[in-house]
C-alpha cells in the first residue's frame, strides 16, 4: 500500500538515501536539497514546502515535495486558464530499484488527493514542469490527467525557448491539472 508520511526522525536516513540512475540524476534535486530549502524557507518566515517520503508497505520509496503559489499578473496560467493560486509540484521521485511497477502513479493519485485537500489554502490548479526529454515524467503525469500547457522554456536559464533550438535537453515544458 502506498503512502505519503511526513518525514520523521524515524524515516529521515532513508528518505536522504533514495537514489537514482545516473541518467536521471538531472530530472529532480536531491532529497537533501529539498530539505536544505525548506529549512531555509521555515528560517525566513514563508510557508514551508510540503514534503513527504512515499511509502510502500512501510518502505520509503521516494519522496515529494509541493509548493503553494499565488501567481504573478504575467504567468501563462493566470493569462490562459485564469488560475490565480496553485499547488505546483516542485520535485517527485521514486528510487529506482522500484520504478517501473506501478508505484510512481499510485503515489501521484495520493499527491492529487492530498492537494485536493488543500491543505495550504484554496486553489485553482496543480502545476509541475519536466524536461522535454523525460519520457517517464511525461507518460505519468498524462495518465493521471495533466495536459501540457504550451509553455516551453530553457531549463538552464529559465529564459525563452525558440523552437529553432535543436538541443531539446535543455527544454523544460509546464503541465497543469484543474481542481
Ligand atoms: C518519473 C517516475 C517518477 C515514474 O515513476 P514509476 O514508478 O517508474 O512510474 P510507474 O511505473 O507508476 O508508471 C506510471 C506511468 O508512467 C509512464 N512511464 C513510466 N516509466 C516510463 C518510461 N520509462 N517511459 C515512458 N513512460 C513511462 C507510463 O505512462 C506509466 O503508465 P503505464 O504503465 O500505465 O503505461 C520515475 O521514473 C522517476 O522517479 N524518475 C526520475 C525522477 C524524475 O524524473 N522525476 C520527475 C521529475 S519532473
Amino acid at each position: 500500500m502506498i503512502e505519503l508520511r511526513k518525514i520523521t526522525h524515524d524515516n529521515f536516513e532513508a528518505v536522504l538515501e533514495l537514489s537514482l540512475t545516473d541518467k536521471q540524476k538531472g530530472n529532480v534535486d536531491s532529497s537533501i536539497y529539498c530539505l536544505a530549502r525548506a529549512y531555509v524557507r521555515i528560517l525566513n518566515d514563508e510557508k514551508p514546502p510540503m514534503i513527504f517520503a512515499i511509502c510502500h508497505n512501510d518502505e520509503v520509496i521516494g519522496y515529494v515535495d509541493i509548493g503553494f503559489y499565488e501567481l504573478a499578473e504575467s504567468s501563462i496560467l493566470r493569462e490562459k486558464y485564469g488560475d490565480e493560486v496553485t499547488y505546483g509540484l516542485n520535485r517527485f521521485m521514486i528510487d529506482k530499484q522500484h520504478q517501473g511497477k506501478g508505484l510512481g502513479k499510485q503515489a501521484m493519485k495520493k499527491v492529487i488527493g492530498y492537494i485536493k485537500s488543500f491543505p495550504q489554502g484554496k486553489a485553482d490548479a496543480v502545476s509541475l514542469s519536466y524536461w522535454m526529454t523525460n519520457a517517464a515524467a511525461r507518460g505519468l503525469y498524462a495518465s493521471v490527467g495533466f495536459v501540457e500547457t504550451g509553455a516551453i522554456w530553457d531549463g538552464q536559464t529559465g529564459g525563452d525557448w525558440n523552437a529553432e533550438r535543436k538541443d531539446i535537453e535543455y527544454a523544460e515544458v509546464g503541465a497543469r491539472l484543474g481542481l
